[in-house]
């Protein structure tokens, strides 16, 4: 097991096996209160339970002995706090086998976003919604907050009774409200998918396991959206073993929702700005049910190897894309990340590559999130894929599902596995080099393949025709999102007012509902300054809070002092509408 360093809990001593939530939500006073029971297995001497909390008001903390034991009042301390990690909550214990925090959490926990009536669809009802990954589920729980540690739990949640909770558990496909639900999740999950979501939210089914919530509004759009849902699923199941978590939903968000997706079992979290008509942005979905194989059953153990989940995920998505859309979309999508990276590494120096891209096997929690690690993982295992065929690796990777399932693991436990069960059995195939070029060296190997699109070719070439000549591409009226985000991706940086205003005049970019096209299209309009579109920039940065289509606008403007001073005013008036994490990622960009 490795030592998380973004915990301080001891689960060498003591770990929760089972959680018991019993909580009330509170839309005016923006605090979620109540009780949360720890079942705890210890295995050692010792008398202290140490859980994370963040912004917690601790209230009373309890223990009970064996089952039926009376309650006692329980000796806490709650230590200054950290600015990354909280606070560790230590408990005196006599190895209780149950402990009981009362506590609320504060309006401004950073797992928590309590959304007006006005930042919905409906524009009638408050919202809120948690998004505990990474380590923000101790802003809203008390709890071992690693993903080493992995517990069933059971909620019982209350509510306004016009609004509907929805869990990470099983929640039904009933959109009855009460005002008071109870939720079970059966399976030992990590904390940081613990999840809860509140609002005015219906049900709209896809298949026999698969549905959608949402505000009405929004339900039937986006059971349209996601209608392949079913079948990702059968496929992933023909691929990688069976699905092990019941249904599967998705809870389609307010647009303030700071991700694409989070895996939340049984409930995937979805932002609404894939929703957009064409299916085109559905590779999101793909990607938050292939974690429910590499991440949620198969889990990292320590975020310092957060590759094991995203590297895999990534790599499952491409699969499932290309099973259910076809080759050519998965080799467009493959050569969209790639290209990003190789963007981005390119013009540093080799010292600055060995920083942002190390190998693998040298853990670092900045490598597993800034796109570049899982980048690198699903590079990796493609390149296995190949070397092997998919005879041997797909076996391969459904038996690593198989022999790890409902456990959290780091990368060595992998690279066992890969050895024993890959590599001894079917020697010569990779060379020792290869492999330490993957795990142990920075950069991406020079022997890696990068994907290849035709259709990519043909927008390269109509892009610098059009760039050295001003003629229009050709068939571009027909482009799949995929051929324009390449088409933005290798344009310059900066382009002329002419250039800028023929693509528009042709093409209508400014004001797309596509948030992908979106995020390209307004740095480019940035870092031109391209005033004449500033009026729509504006508007997506105020509708929209997902961190990664947001903040690519707000580094072009930045980047200028006119550029940062119109950011600073948009952002003042945004800000409302935005999750903290959006908020606190803006305010590094602006330098606020
Ligand atoms: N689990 C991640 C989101 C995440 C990562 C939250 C790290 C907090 C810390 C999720 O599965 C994800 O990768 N989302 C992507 C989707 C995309 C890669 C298809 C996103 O939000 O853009
Ligand atoms: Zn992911």
């Amino acid at each position: 097991m490795t030592h998380d360093r973004h915990s301080y809990a001891e689960p060498a001593l003591v770990r929760t096996t089972h959680l018991a939530l019993d909580l009330a939500l509170d839309f005016s006073a923006k605090v979620l209160s109540g009780t949360a029971t720890h079942t705890l297995a210890w295995s050692g001497p010792g008398d202290r339970l140490v859980l994370d909390t963040r912004d917690l008001t601790i209230l009373a903390v309890e223990g009970a002995g064996g089952a039926g034991g009376e309650w006692e009042p329980l000796e806490y301390s709650l230590a200054v706090p950290d600015a990354e990690l909280g606070s560790a909550l230590t408990i005196r214990t006599k190895q209780h086998e149950r402990v009981r925090v009362s506590y609320r959490t504060a309006p401004t926990a950073t797992g928590l976003q309590w959304l007006e009536p006005s930042m919905t669809a409906g524009g009638m009802m408050p919202f809120m919604f948690s998004q505990s990954q990474a380590i923000h589920a101790r802003s809203w729980v008390p709890v071992q907050d690693t993903p080493s540690v992995r517990f069933g739990y059971a909620a019982h949640v209350t509510a306004p009774p016009e609004l509907m909770v929805l869990m990470s558990a099983d929640n039904g496909t009933t959109s009855h409200r009460s005002g008071s639900y109870d939720v079970v999740m059966p399976e030992p999950i990590p904390s940081y998918l613990l999840a809860i979501a509140a609002g005015d939210l219906v049900f709209e089914p896809i298949g026999d396991r698969a549905g959608v919530w949402a505000e009405p509004e929004m339900a039937k759009r986006a059971a349209t959206e996601f209608c392949d849902t079913e079948e990702m699923m059968r496929v992933t199941e023909a691929l990688f073993g069976p699905y092990r978590w019941g249904r599967y939903d998705i809870l389609v968000l307010p647009p303030s929702f700071p991700y694409g997706g989070m895996e939340n079992p049984r409930m995937t979290f979805a932002t609404p700005t894939v929703v957009i008509g064409d299916k085109s942005l559905v590779s999101v979905v793909a990607h938050e049910l292939a974690h429910s194989w590499s991440g949620n059953l198969v889990t990292q153990d320590s975020w310092d190897d957060i590759w094991l989940n995203e590297g895999f995920t990534s790599y499952v998505e491409n699969r499932i894309v290309e099973a259910v859309y076809g080759h050519e979309l998965a080799v467009m999508e493959t050569a969209i990340k790639q290209h990003a990276t190789v963007v981005k590494l390119d013009p540093l120096p080799a010292a600055q590559q060995a920083v942002e891209l190390p190998g693998l096997n040298h853990r670092s929690q900045y490598h597993g999130t800034t796109g570049l690690g899982p980048l690198k993982g699903a590079w990796f295992l493609a390149w296995l894929e190949e070397r092997f065929t998919r005879e041997i690796f797909d076996p391969f990777l459904r038996g690593y599902f198989d022999r790890f399932a409902f456990r959290s693991i780091n990368t060595d436990d992998f690279v066992g596995h890969l050895q024993e069960q890959l590599l001894d059995k079917h020697p010569g195939l990779v060379r020792p080099a290869e492999l330490a070029a993957w795990l142990d060296e920075p950069g991406i190997p020079a022997f890696a393949e990068r994907a290849v699109s035709a259709r990519f070719e043909i927008v390269d070439e109509l892009r610098e025709r059009w760039l050295a000549t001003g003629e229009v591409p050709a068939g571009a009226k027909h482009w799949t999102t995929q051929e324009w985000l390449r088409f933005l991706d290798a344009a310059p940086d900066v382009l002329t007012a002419a250039q800028l205003q023929q693509l528009d005049r042709e093409f209508d970019l400014t004001g797309t509902a596509n948030g992908e096209i979106a995020r390209r299209w307004y740095a480019i309009v940035a870092a031109s300054n391209y005033t004449p579109a500033y009026e729509e920039l504006a508007n997506f940065l105020t509708r929209v809070g997902r961190m990664k289509l947001v903040l690519p606008v707000y580094k072009a403007l930045a980047a200028t002092e006119s550029g940062h001073t119109f950011a600073t005013d948009v952002f003042t008036a945004a800000r409302p509408n935005y999750h903290p994490i959006t908020t606190a990622a803006v305010q590094r960009v602006l330098g606020s």
